[in-house]
């Protein structure tokens, strides 16, 4: 009889325990990150997102306004978890396909495997790395003169908001990095010891309309702070009223994000070339989430208008419903913008 004592197989590492009766830190929400359907099913429920996911925002209303037909080329600059690039897959199918790019090198491959686990023939998705700025070189490359439906989905994910080895939560705590792509640039905390405070008020004005912005620069101006902890325990002394602090912290991690990931930059050269990598007739989808972008994405499209570009654009903005918000609340400073290329 063998000994089942002596058995050399290795055993799995025991889970690490955590307190309470629901997991709290990212890392040990294993049921999220593996998936399990009745986990996902019970955290979306509760308006959360799943750790390690992401909700995609306004996407009836996305697949509505680009219309995709099947056998035609359509582009997601943005694809972060792949929510919205799955239902494009779909919809180009038979004979089309989809480019899909996105800067953050730790996402997309996980994204690109769970893509092509789905059964779509392969040769009907392209995954680049790639920051949409660059999008007419990509497209050359693939030997594309334009594609028939593209989606900008801006800002960040989720995965990245929630993973607090990335940096870009006030909630949690990690290095103060928020670079999407981490091989790049410099992180938050060397932007921040580095910077005048006339220039770190210049980008808390610009990027997030920071009232306080010559007050807050002047204090954190040349600062060590290699946390996000650290950066937040710097805000609340500047900032004691709570309420206060609590729309202060996402107003300044959103004003540092938007500079180290030179985000304004990367949009307004997408804006600038834009048309010419739409085909005639073809539709575009931009979904920003605050009102830097927005500005942009709106005085871009009414310039083509009129220049007759685009033959159509969206007259107002389109707003998640009330609905939407309360089921993904991370939809709710989502606003949608459309334009169709002239014939
Ligand atoms: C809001 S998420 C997209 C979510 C996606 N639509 C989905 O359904 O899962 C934004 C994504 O855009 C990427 N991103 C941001 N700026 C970019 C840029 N300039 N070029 C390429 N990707 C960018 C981020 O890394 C992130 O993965």
């Amino acid at each position: 009889m063998p000994d089942s004592t002596s058995d050399n197989t290795p055993r799995p590492p025991r889970r690490k325990r955590y307190s309470g009766k629901n997991p709290r830190c990212f890392e040990d929400k294993y049921k999220e990150h593996q998936q399990d359907p009745e986990t996902l099913a019970k955290v979306t429920a509760s308006g959360k997102t799943p750790a390690g996911t992401h909700i995609p925002v306004l996407l009836p209303e996305i697949l509505g306004i680009l219309a995709i037909r099947p056998g035609e080329t359509a582009a997601d600059l943005t694809l972060g978890y792949g929510g919205h690039a799955t239902a494009l897959l779909t919809d180009v199918q038979p004979g089309g396909r989809l480019i899909a790019l996105d800067v953050d090198p730790i996402e997309l491959p996980r994204t690109e495997a769970r893509l092509r686990s789905l059964g779509f023939p392969d040769e009907t998705l392209t995954v680049q790395r790639s920051n949409f700025a660059g999008l007419p070189k990509v497209l050359a490359t693939l030997g594309l003169t334009g594609v028939d439906a593209l989606l900008a989905d801006l800002g960040v994910s989720s995965m990245q908001i929630d993973n607090p080895t990335r940096g870009f939560s006030f909630k949690t705590e990690g290095p103060l990095d928020m670079r999407l792509n981490p091989e790049r640039g410099q992180p938050a905390s060397a932007l921040l010891a580095s910077i005048t405070p006339q220039k770190l008020a210049a980008l808390l004005h610009e990027n997030a309309d920071e009232p306080r912005a010559f007050l807050l620069a002047d204090a954190l101006a040349g600062k060590t702070l290699p946390t996000t902890r650290s950066l937040t325990e710097a805000l609340r002394l500047l900032t004691p009223d709570p309420d206060e602090a609590e729309a202060t912290f996402p107003r300044v991690f959103q004003a540092l994000r938007i500079t180290v990931n030179e985000e304004f930059t990367a949009l307004d050269t997408l804006l600038r070339h834009l048309p010419q990598c739409i085909n005639p007739g073809g539709r575009v989808a931009i979904l920003t989430f605050h009102s830097g972008e927005d500005r942009r994405v709106k005085k871009a499209l009414a310039a083509g208008l009129a220049n007759e570009t685009w033959s159509s654009i969206s007259e107002t903005v389109i707003r998640p419903t009330p609905t939407e918000q309360h089921k993904n609340p991370r939809s709710s400073s989502a606003k949608l913008r459309w334009a169709i290329r002239a014939w």
